[in-house]
């Protein structure tokens, strides 16, 4: 990589709303990719009537997409596989309309529907008339866009276009690929987070094991999500058939003794604990060295409790982690979720009721409440990697308040 390169392997979508500040667009797309990035440009139907989509695709080498309903871009490049490229979605300029779409979660064009579908960090770079950006609703939607951990990119102040003066210009083209570029630095992380993942499986004998259907797919997510959001990330994780998310540093183990281990180890020097894992509350006393041979017509195995990873690290006395433990429930949640959040002393629980088809074990999608000692948070059925986002929002948001 040249100095010239930093953005290198980046893949930036790049929307354009409907304001005079989409003349400075072109310039982005140009310096992003002076950095190496590869860019494709997304524009709401407002932006056509102030720049031409043949100008941003001649300058960012790709096609440019427009609408959601065009069988043609569809079936190049859908908005489910756009939003999924995506390392980052830059929104500049940002109107008033499109910023107040996306704090109400609306999907009316391809821009909207792109935010919501994906998982990538969202920045914007708000564009609009200075008594526009004052008003009361503008502030309140950038508000809730940054409670939702969407990156606000100015804006500047000074004369606009209508001839008024004060705050509501874009930042400039260059300040934008700087603020690219500040994004993609490494920095410090903002947060040490360690989690558990996927089922424990406890031997019966050399070939044969006790186990759950847990996928590690739900713990994964939060790995990728917590790293993606700033924190350093460490994954205790049973066996599944799932490759480590991006600069997560995974510690692979096979039973809950093992698990129980590792999690206790690391625990102490990291800020935050999930305990996502499905771990075996029993495992049989004793393990046979031989496999066990089919004499008789029954068979008993004998078993003894685990260890109970999430109670004996939120009983550390020093050195202890934000603990968050999941419940997986099949009945009368709230109970069994509010008596575990109380008998292992923690200071968050997220429910998961896993006998509904669709959500909780192996599934893609998950719904989730979260209970703590004074509230609760429904987190609707999404996919596992929006829940994940969501969760460690929630998380970082009351971490944050008891330091
Ligand atoms: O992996 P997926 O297929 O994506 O599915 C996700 C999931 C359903 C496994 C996940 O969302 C989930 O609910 N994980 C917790 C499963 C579980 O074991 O729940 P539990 O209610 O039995 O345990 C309560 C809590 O104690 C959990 O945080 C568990 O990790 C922890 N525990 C339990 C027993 C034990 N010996 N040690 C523990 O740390």
């Amino acid at each position: 990589m040249t100095a010239q390169q930093t953005l290198q392997n980046k893949n930036i979508v790049l929307g354009i709303t409907g304001g005079i500040a989409a003349y400075k667009s072109p310039e982005i797309v140009r310096r992003l990719k002076d950095q190496g990035a590869d860019v494709r440009v997304v524009m709401t139907a407002g932006a056509k009537e102030f720049i031409t989509p043949l100008t941003l695709q001649a300058v960012s080498g790709n096609p440019v997409a427009d609408s959601l309903l065009d069988p043609a871009a569809e079936a190049a490049m859908g908005h489910i596989e756009l939003a999924k490229w995506a390392d980052l979605v830059i929104i500049a300029p940002a109107s008033s309309n499109t910023i107040a779409a996306i704090a109400a979660g609306l999907a009316g064009d391809l821009l909207t529907t792109l935010c919501i579908a994906t998982a990538a960090p969202i920045a914007i770079a708000p564009a609009m008339n200075q008594q526009m950006y004052a008003a009361a609703v503008t502030q309140e939607n950038i508000a809730r866009l940054t409670n939702r951990g969407v990156h606000i990119w100015g804006p500047a102040s000074g004369e606009q276009a209508c001839g008024d003066v004060g705050q509501g210009r874009m930042i400039e083209a260059l300040e934008v690929v700087e603020q690219t570029l500040n994004f993609f630095t490494p920095k410090p992380p903002a947060f040490k987070l360690l989690i558990t993942a996927g089922p424990t499986r406890e031997a019966i004998d050399p070939v044969r094991y006790i186990s759950n259907h847990s996928s590690g797919k739900m713990g994964f997510a939060i790995a990728k999500a917590a790293q993606a959001l700033g924190g350093e990330v460490t994954l205790v994780s049973g066996p599944v058939a799932l490759t480590t998310p991006h600069s997560v540093n995974r510690i692979d183990v096979v039973s809950a003794e093992q698990m129980h281990q590792q999690t206790l180890v690391n625990a102490p020097q990291h800020d935050i604990f999930i305990a996502c894992a499905a771990v075996a509350d029993y495992r049989p006393a004793l393990v046979c060295e031989q496999k066990i041979k089919k004499n008789d017509d029954d068979m008993v195995v004998s078993m003894v409790k685990n260890p109970d990873i999430l109670a004996d690290v939120a009983a550390l006395t020093e050195q202890r982690p934000f603990c968050v433990g999941f419940a997986a429930e099949t009945q009368d949640v709230e109970t069994y979720a509010r008596g575990k959040l109380q008998r292992k002393k923690l200071d968050l629980i997220a429910a998961n009721n896993v006998s509904v088809t669709g959500q909780g074990f192996n599934s893609d999608d998950n719904a989730l409440t979260l209970y703590w000692p004074n509230g609760q948070l429904d987190l609707p059925l999404t996919s596992k990697d929006m829940l994940a986002k969501q969760l460690v929002l929630e998380i970082l948001k009351h971490y944050n308040t008891q330091h």
